[in-house]
């Protein structure tokens, strides 16, 4: 694909020769000038792509050559994303029941489409080419959520959930909703999310890993972007109409991040080994870090943030 070639209309043959760094600029220029709610909208109309259209038997033959010790690594990275998808599809609804202006909930529906289609194109991977299945969806994502850890479990699964039912329960109180926006846009999505992403599409990029896989993981990142840019616009645009919502951003962060970081960064007994293999343990929690600081300033917070050791020299 041209390096010219937008985005905006790429097939998903094309997503897969995409560098992934191509799809997060979208999100810096979005941040530069944020787009209306309309124009998100519209964007998600253009960006259509089918979980089903997707071909796994190369992805298949990858993993059935691959060691047991291989398969283990990949499968816990998997694993949380899997998880983390069918989480965000259930905790959604309450959301676009509370959004206060109908342009912001019509924009949220589309995504509780988006979320909805990731979780089938990871259920259709695990099932095609990993040969995870236990007849249910509900079934297999009990099996697969034992590989996650406590802390990614924690935010994934118990906050996400805890505060989607205060949402539920009263949907009109909006310091619930905006907590909801900064951990699931802001945390989950743009700091955890896009950072795991990009790390797993790099080294599978660089090892011609699971073709298939890059192709959807990619649309999938494509999706992202809107979903990102719709949290930073409604949480800054929140802030503006009542000031005292800054606080709410600001604790939420404060409770949540520090504990997304350490989920997605390496096993304390796993640092020197990487160290030793000349890799740098923390890039990925570094690359979320950064990521999140840029969201928080377009929000028009400023705040300390949980750091990481700099990258081994
Ligand atoms: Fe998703
Ligand atoms: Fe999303």
């Amino acid at each position: 694909m041209s390096i010219d070639m937008p985005l905006e209309s790429a097939s998903l043959a094309q997503l897969q020769q995409t560098p992934i760094d191509r799809v997060l600029n979208i999100i810096d220029e979005g941040l530069v000038q944020l787009p209306t709610y309309q124009e998100l909208y519209y964007r998600w109309e253009r960006q259509q792509w089918r979980a089903q259209e997707i071909d796994f038997t190369p992805d298949r033959a990858q993993w059935e050559a691959m060691p047991p010790e291989e398969q283990r690594i990949r499968l816990f990275g998997l694993s949380a994303f899997f998880k983390g998808e069918e989480c965000v599809t259930n905790t959604l609804a309450p959301y676009a029941t509370a959004m206060p202006d109908d342009d912001m909930r019509i924009f949220v529906t589309t995504q509780l489409v988006d979320e909805a289609r990731h979780t089938v194109f990871f259920a259709r991977f695990f099932k095609e080419a990993l040969g995870v299945d236990h007849g249910s969806l509900e079934a297999t994502l009990d099996v697969v959520e034992q590989n996650m850890n406590e802390k990614l479990r924690y935010i994934l699964v118990d906050a996400l959930n805890d505060v989607a039912d205060r949402i539920r329960r009263e949907p009109g109180k909006m310091t619930h909703l905006v907590e909801g926006v900064t951990l699931y846009h802001l945390v989950v999505e743009a700091t955890m999310a896009l950072s795991g992403q990009k790390n797993m599409l790099e080294i599978y990029r660089k090892m011609d890993l699971f073709p298939g896989f890059r192709a959807g993981f990619t649309a999938v990142a494509r999706d992202e972007s809107r979903h990102v840019i719709f949290g930073v616009k409604f949480l800054r645009d929140m802030i503006q109409r009542d000031r005292a919502q800054a606080e709410v951003v600001h604790d939420a962060v404060a409770r949540y991040a520090p504990i997304a970081i350490e989920a997605i960064g390496p096993r304390q007994e796993d640092v020197p080994q990487i160290l030793a293999n000349g890799q740098d343990p923390w890039g990925t929690p570094r690359y979320a870090i950064e990521s999140l600081k840029k969201k928080l300033k377009v929000v028009g917070l400023n705040m300390n943030l949980p750091a990481v050791p700099a990258p081994p020299s």
